[in-house]
């Protein structure tokens, strides 16, 4: 019997990679991914990979990868279903064996396709006659149409009826529409009515892209100002943040975390794209340890009253203790951070960030406080660390005055201090020279799957195909754009199954992800694994269309040439060549 896709994200988000991979190897750090030795193959360099944003295990050597699941499956010899039951043993989940318990799985489907569909209207009603005083509004508080969309806001009509109406046409019932929050059910006349009525709605969607509650803000003076969803079986305000789905990809390094959706709203749309906010509670343990897994950095700004100095001081030791570094943005001159940027503008409030948040030195300072340096062999622990973050410093000043700084604290002097700088440099240099060169340059055969029952006919369009998958794994949203393809479409069969299984849990509102793919072989997980591992690229529309774009010209083109001959390799070669070239 299958397990139902629900139940195996929630498996994968309670068992994270890096935890689980980490019982049995030492892993450490590097960039966004972990590094150790390989358990499937002896080894003296780590050539075993953790990504935990995407969850998966990745050896260089050996070739082996895939999800939690997979590596549970491999490193105990399990079955694909005792890996799973391991999995749910191992944080006290009950497995889903029976029907009975598979239909809480079901409901929850439900709802995630219902609130998305809740959103969609509310967004669509915001362009329609109902929502003109809606849209009058977003546009007062300044956010352009591009803010709207990307946030998916939206207005619930002045109506008791509009949505449940709408939704119900669509098939769900009124059971659901209670389940979900979004109706109420009047005292008197046992009837449902919209709970959310002539607000601006903020759909909260989760880390895997589903809509799972929403807060919606009231026009005027009224109270309460934001109604929130109630908690239902798929929201729980202690456990999510609002515009995580966004700021999970910021390429910022680090993570702002405000009171207010208007001020995580605002932080994104002047360019600030790694803000969150909680939901109208106070920050919980469990929130903490959700930021944890996208950063190491959190930046606090909560407003300037007493409330929110409060809350400030009760959200440091809860974020530190999760092993977050933080720092404190005092507010000034404004309320909160949405009133100071339409006031100020992005450069003023840039200028605040980095007043207040001096990166180099915090980091530098959490640096020195691991090594006593007192110790020789500390002192020198310590060198060589501050040395490899300090050639990270992309400006030659910084590193200059920095260096000088650790020089002191070490007793070192200065000049020998650059030296060590620049070895950290070279040594750096050279690890990702090879790691580029492990990706980029190697021979277009290296790019076919070590599996030869998958083996790719025609290289071009399969990597157009790994990308597309790439960028679909990472935003699922992206496959509302991709209704021109078909699995047909596909040079890889494989990748065109994996496709298929993707387009169908999506249209079911099922969370996509790779622990939704269950009909694959070991051998297949790891190419998929893999290809996700080497696919750093953008993830954008514009990105998924160029993919398409070329998946497409292939298919068209496929029948005319004769598969796999050398000018398209070596074409594919120079453009893998170009599009390095323009990265570095
Ligand atoms: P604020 O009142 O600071 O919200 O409350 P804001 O985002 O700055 O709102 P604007 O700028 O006046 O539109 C902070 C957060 O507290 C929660 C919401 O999550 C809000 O964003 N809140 C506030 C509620 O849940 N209900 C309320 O009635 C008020
Ligand atoms: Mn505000």
């Amino acid at each position: 019997m299958a397990f139902p896709p629900s139940f195996l994200e929630e498996l994968a988000v309670r068992n994270p990679i890096e935890e689980v991979v980490g019982q049995y190897v030492n892993l450490r750090r590097s960039g966004s991914n972990l590094f150790g030795l390989c358990p499937f193959h002896g080894e003296k360099t780590a050539s075993f990979s953790v990504n935990p944003e995407k969850g998966i295990y990745y050896c260089f050597g050996c070739h082996k990868g895939g999800s939690v699941i997979n590596f549970q499956m491999e490193i105990e010899g399990l079955s694909y279903p005792d890996a799973v039951r391991a999995l749910a043993k191992r944080v006290g989940m009950e497995v889903p064996e029976d029907e009975q318990y598979q239909s809480r799985y079901r409901q929850q489907e439900r709802l995630w396709a219902l609130s998305k569909e809740a959103a969609r209207f509310f967004n669509s009603q915001l362009y329609g006659p109902a929502g003109a005083e809606g849209l009058a509004y977003a546009q007062k508080r300044g956010m352009p149409k591009s803010t709207l969309t990307r946030f998916g806001i939206g207005f619930a009509p002045n109506s008791w009826s509009a949505l449940c109406d709408a939704m119900l046409e669509k098939g769900y019932t009124e059971e659901e529409l209670k389940q979900s929050g979004l109706a109420s059910v009047s005292q008197k006349t046992g009837k449902i009515y919209d709970r959310f009525r002539n607000r601006l709605m903020f759909p909260i969607i989760d880390v895997r892209g589903n809509v799972i509650g929403f807060g919606g803000r009231v026009m005027d003076d009224s109270t309460p100002k934001y109604l929130n969803s109630p908690e239902t079986i798929i929201f729980n305000k202690r456990k999510n943040l609002f515009a995580l789905n966004l700021a999970k990809k910021s390429k910022l390094g680090y993570m702002i975390l405000v009171e207010g959706y208007m001020d995580a709203v605002a932080l994104h749309q002047y360019g600030f794209d790694c803000a969150v906010a909680s939901l109208g509670t106070s920050l919980t343990e469990e929130h903490a340890a959700l930021l944890s897994r996208y950063t190491e950095q959190v930046m606090l700004i909560y407003d300037g009253d007493e409330a929110g100095q409060n809350a400030t001081k009760r959200a440091i030791p809860m974020l530190e203790k999760a092993g977050l570094q933080v720092k404190v943005l005092q507010m000034r001159d404004a309320k909160d951070p949405d009133e100071f940027l339409k006031k100020f503008g992005a450069d003023r409030f840039r200028l605040l960030l980095e007043e207040s948040s001096n990166r180099v030195e915090y980091q530098l300072r959490a640096i020195q406080k691991k090594y006593d340096l007192r110790e020789d062999d500390q002192r020198i622990r310590f060198i060589d660390e501050a040395a490899e973050f300090i050639s990270t410093l992309g400006n030659a000043v910084q590193r200059e005055i920095y260096g000088s700084r650790v020089a002191e604290a070490a007793g070192i002097t200065p000049e020998s201090m650059q030296i060590e700088v620049k070895k950290a440099f070279k040594r750096r240099m050279a690890r990702e020279k090879k790691k580029q060169e492990r990706i980029d340059l190697s021979p277009a055969s290296n790019l076919q799957p070590k599996d030869r029952h998958i083996r790719y006919d025609n290289i071009k369009s399969a990597m157009a195909e790994e990308s597309l998958i790439a960028i679909l794994l990472r935003e699922p949203a992206l496959l509302d754009c991709c209704g021109a393809l078909s699995a047909q479409s596909f040079s890889s069969p494989m990748l065109g199954r994996v496709f298929e299984q993707l387009m169908a849990n999506h249209a079911q509102g099922i969370p996509v992800s790779l622990t939704g793919l269950t009909d694959f072989s070991p051998e297949e997980m790891s190419h998929i694994a893999l290809l996700l591992q080497r696919h750093d690229g953008p993830v954008s529309e514009q990105a998924l269309s160029d993919c398409i774009r070329t998946i497409s010209t292939e298919h068209q083109s496929q029948s005319a040439k004769s598969p796999q001959n050398n000018d398209d390799l070596l074409s594919l070669q120079k453009q893998l060549l170009a599009r390095k070239g323009l990265k570095t």
